[in-house]
């Protein structure tokens, strides 16, 4: 009797877990990096558009000052790696990802395209964002694009911006646009 009890007490407290742990998922991660904080600002609204979990990329390369700021430029003109800090959440536990760059000569930051390169990402939604000053986060979310799979590259959502597009409103309305696109996104898969 006591070992029935017993295995019914398991049964039930296993599903009861499963159901929580369950509950608590998350379908979204927002992956960024972000030197100055215009794509963390961006980032955090996209984190809570999406109800999402949200991830910041750390550079193990020194990208602040004039040599670093020469070495950020230089290494995102080459299409360099770098090395990046072990991540807080595993993106294969997610079927949406955001990826998100500030644009350096219209290229991703390599922290981004570390990131890109080190998860094999084709089976999952994409949407890609960027900001810049005024021109390049066009190109850099093409660029992301491509690396993630040239053959998908045309379907993924993008959200390029330049700090004009970072005034409250505006920036409202276009994560409204780039949340349609995902959804589009979703239902073609
Ligand atoms: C090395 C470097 C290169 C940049 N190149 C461009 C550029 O080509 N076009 C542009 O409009 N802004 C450029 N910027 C400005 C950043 O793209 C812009 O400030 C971006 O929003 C920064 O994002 P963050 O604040 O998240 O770091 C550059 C900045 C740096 C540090």
């Amino acid at each position: 009797m006591k070992r029935i009890f017993t295995a019914c007490f398991l049964i039930v407290f296993f599903f009861f877990h499963i159901v929580i742990t369950r509950a608590s998922d998350k379908e979204v991660l927002v992956v960024y990096f972000s030197r100055d904080g215009h794509t963390h600002m961006v980032a955090q609204k996209l984190a809570e558009a999406f109800d999402a979990d949200i991830e910041r990329l750390r550079d193990q390369k020194e990208r602040t000052g004039m040599i670093g700021t020469l070495s950020a430029g230089k290494d995102a003109m080459a299409h360099n790696v770098t090395e990046i800090e072990p991540l807080a959440n595993n993106p294969n536990d997610y079927s949406v990802i955001l990826i998100g760059t500030p644009a350096w000569f219209s290229n991703m930051a390599p922290a981004v395209r570390t990131f890109i390169e080190q998860f094999h990402l084709t089976d999952k939604t994409i949407g890609l964002f960027s900001t810049c000053h005024r021109i390049g986060a066009d190109k850099a979310t093409q660029q992301m694009a491509e690396l993630i799979s040239a053959e998908k590259a045309a379907g993924y959502a993008r959200l390029p911006l330049t700090h004009h597009d970072l005034e409250e409103g505006m920036l409202a309305e276009k994560i409204k646009q780039f949340e349609s696109a995902i959804n589009a996104q979703r239902l073609n898969e």
